[in-house]
């Protein structure tokens, strides 16, 4: 994984920690619950026990009941019985973990000594007849289960669920799984967080293999090889909804296959995020039939090339999918006019493709009325993206990009002005936060309309910082409604002149957030006091937490769109991946206080800023490998020094003369 990737996925953690702090799932509250109360496990087994009521006495084996267990515990206290069989396979599986009883003791596990995995045994819940449907071996405290994951779990041919999170098993993912019937049951399986090594066997794909598999957790393992073609014939996987692949080796190319119509009917999320996967997104994956369901499709941090197909854009493709997150690649050529044409990506909100290698400009498509109608975030900074910012982008009418909260176009090639258009009035009703820096060849001045009543209603940052404006600084900016929100504006490293005008006092007066402006280094030519409600930093000697929590780093004046990731921003599908424990970038290799940061998205800053909570979360986390809120590995990495005070140098400027 790249370094700078792994950057934004701390912040990305970080956040992502904080958001999924409280239970999301109810997996999540029982692995919470667990934490909590190591006898979780035994009392969720005991409850289901007692709700079996009369009990089965018997005990059978492969289904043929074979008389009374002899256990006296178990005559008392009725309960459901498994089999002997079942007994047998769960002390094989118990043998196979040999630090089991240093492992259990430090997690909570009790029972697996007794005779009755159905009544006390941690982790272990049947149903009534006494199967064993589900096995939950998690490790929160280290040591944890040592072991390989063997053929045998397989013989528990009733299983439901499988959870090994967390867990520190290794060896290759055992074929024999996959034998139609022995899993026929099994709907949730997660081996995330484990030493699971090997490539993805070609023969889980068969079709009959995971007939009701819903959720496949695979990620954060040392699994190598190719994503197998395989796995893309119909019927392979008829019922899985959430497939996590992230942090292992993959490399080859995304097999098209996958793309077959019926080989994931029912796919809602797929995550390869941080792997080392090469070749170009597959024309296939955006065949009208293809992935008809998904939502999230999480390819950051690969090293993925060639264009964005421009066929993904037909209408009847992507019908579902809400996050499209290519960022941290290596994907070249231009933005496709047709991903703006009518019915393209209905549903999608958020697009991430920044630090990529595109070229050419923002199209004028996408700025049609109609285009992309729910997109709220789209990053594309740290790329190569040329020619003048869209006018059409800015109206005539509010149907243009309604839902646009977050637009971050910052170190690109962009030329011209900033365009008038985008300050109609309702233009971007919801945008919060716009990054135009670094683009140096961005020239003019502050447009004045961008102050009107109405333009820009909900911005709160606006980053300009190292560009090429000139100019005054426009007396409308802070006029009765203008920029009612904002609360940064980073105007730095560019050559704005004349003094900051009185009018931007009445923003205290309407009882708007008091503005911190960026002013230093460069504007040679600003001069005056400070108006009431608006104070002038420097971003020179800025190297602690900056006004908004997060940070900016020396240099890049708080450029930063780690620290805009506020809870309520999260693309969902991260959201969603971190709820599900699936964690981001496991195997962290962050270099924490950034110094690595290259560009004005990432900067180092903010990743110790708001890698504070997350750095220490993931802290723990990571020395047993993830937690539950998928904790990033890392560590006292991405964290450090986050929670100094603000530390900005407010300026004095010269007086006008
Ligand atoms: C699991 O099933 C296999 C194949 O049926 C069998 O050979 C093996 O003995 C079983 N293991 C246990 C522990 O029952
Ligand atoms: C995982 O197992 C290895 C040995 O295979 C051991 O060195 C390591 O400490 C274990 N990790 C945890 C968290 O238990
Ligand atoms: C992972 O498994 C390999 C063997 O498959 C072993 O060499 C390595 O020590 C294991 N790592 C951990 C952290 O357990
Ligand atoms: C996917 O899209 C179809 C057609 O727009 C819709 O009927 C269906 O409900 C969507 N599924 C989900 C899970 O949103
Ligand atoms: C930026 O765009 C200009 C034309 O506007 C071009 O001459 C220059 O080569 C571009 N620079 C890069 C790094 O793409
Ligand atoms: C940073 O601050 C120190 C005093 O705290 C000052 O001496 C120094 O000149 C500042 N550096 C810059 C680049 O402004
Ligand atoms: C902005 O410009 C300053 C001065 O030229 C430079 O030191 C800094 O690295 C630039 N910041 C970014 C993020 O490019």
């Amino acid at each position: 994984m790249s370094a700078p990737g792994v950057l934004l996925l701390i912040a990305l953690l970080a956040t992502a920690a904080l958001a999924t702090a409280r239970p999301v799932s109810e997996e999540d509250q029982r692995l919470q619950l667990q934490r909590q109360d190591p006898s979780y496990g035994d009392r969720q087994a005991q409850g289901q026990g007692q709700r079996a009521g009369g009990g089965v006495q018997s005990v059978t084996i492969n289904g043929s009941p074979v008389g009374p267990s002899g256990q006296p515990t178990a005559a008392e206290r009725p309960a459901p019985t498994a089999s002997i069989y079942e007994l047998g396979v769960l002390r094989a599986i118990k043998d196979s973990i040999p630090n089991w009883n240093e492992a259990a003791s430090n997690n909570g596990y009790s029972g697996w000594d007794d005779a009755v995995p159905c009544r006390g045994w941690t982790g272990v819940h049947c149903d009534r007849a006494g199967n064993i449907v589900e096995l939950i071996i998690v490790c929160t405290q280290p040591p944890c289960f040592t072991g390989s994951l063997t053929p045998t779990y397989a013989n528990l041919s009733h299983l439901t669920k499988l959870d090994l999170y967390t867990s520190n098993l290794s060896g290759p993912l055992p074929e024999g799984w996959a034998q139609p019937g022995v899993f026929s049951a099994l709907a949730f399986l997660r081996l995330s967080f484990n030493n699971a090594s090997g490539p993805l066997p070609a023969a889980w794909g068969s079709p009959g293999a995971f007939p009701k598999l819903r959720s496949l957790f695979l990620n954060n393992n040392n699994l190598i090889g190719e994503l197998p073609p395989q796995w893309g014939r119909p019927g392979a996987f008829p019922s899985l909804e959430l497939l996590f692949l992230g942090d292992n080796n993959f490399i080859g190319s995304l097999p098209g296959a996958w793309g077959t119509s019926g080989a994931f009917p029912h796919l809602s999320l797929l995550s390869v995020i941080s792997n080392c996967l090469t070749g170009s997104l597959p024309p296939e994956w955006g065949a009208d039939e293809a992935f008809p369901q998904l939502q999230d499709l999480i390819l950051m941090d690969n090293r993925i090339n060639g264009p964005l197909p421009s066929g993904w854009g037909s209408s009847g493709a992507w019908k579902n999918l809400t996050g499209l997150l290519v960022a941290f690649n290596e994907i070249s050529g231009s933005l496709p006019p047709e991903w703006g044409g009518p019915g393209a990506f209905p549903a999608l909100g958020d697009l991430y493709l920044h630090r990529n290698r595109l070229t050419g400009s923002l199209p004028q498509t996408w700025g049609q009325p109609g285009a992309l109608p729910n997109l709220r975030w789209l990053s594309a900074f740290d790329n190569q993206l040329s020619g003048s910012l869209p006018s059409s982008w800015g109206g005539p009418s509010p149907l243009v990009l309604p839902n646009l909260r977050n637009l971050f176009l910052s170190n690109n090639n962009f030329s011209g002005s900033l365009p008038v258009d985008w300050g109609r009035p309702n233009a971007f009703p919801q945008l919060r936060n716009l990054d135009l820096s670094v683009n140096s060849a961005l020239v003019g001045p502050l447009p004045d309309n961008w102050g009107l009543s109405s333009a820009f209603p909900s911005l709160q940052q606006l980053r300009l910082h190292n560009c090429s404006l000139r100019g005054e600084l426009p007396g409308s900016w802070g006029g009765p409604g203008a920029l009612d929100s904002l609360s940064l504006l980073t105007l730095q490293g560019n050559q704005l002149s004349g003094p900051i005008p009185a009018t931007w006092a009445q923003r205290a007066a309407f009882g708007n957030p008091e503005l911190v402006v960026v002013v230093r280094p460069g504007n040679e030519g600003l001069c005056g006091s400070s108006p009431e409600g608006v104070t002038l930093v420097s971003a020179d000697n800025s190297t602690g937490p900056g006004v908004t929590g997060g940070a900016a780093s020396a240099t890049d004046g708080f450029g930063a769109v780690p620290l805009l990731l506020a809870a309520g921003d999260m693309p969902q599908g991260l959201l969603r991946t971190f709820a599900a424990g699936a964690g981001g970038s496991g195997s962290g290799s962050g270099s924490g206080s950034g110094s690595v940061s290259r560009g004005p998205g990432i900067s180092s800053g903010s990743s110790a800023g708001q890698g504070g909570p997350g750095g220490s979360t993931g802290g723990q986390q990571s020395s047993y490998r993830g937690g539950s809120s998928g904790g990033s590995g890392s560590s006292n990495r991405g964290g450090g020094s986050s929670s100094s005070g603000n530390n900005l140098n407010t300026v004095q400027l010269p007086n006008c003369s």
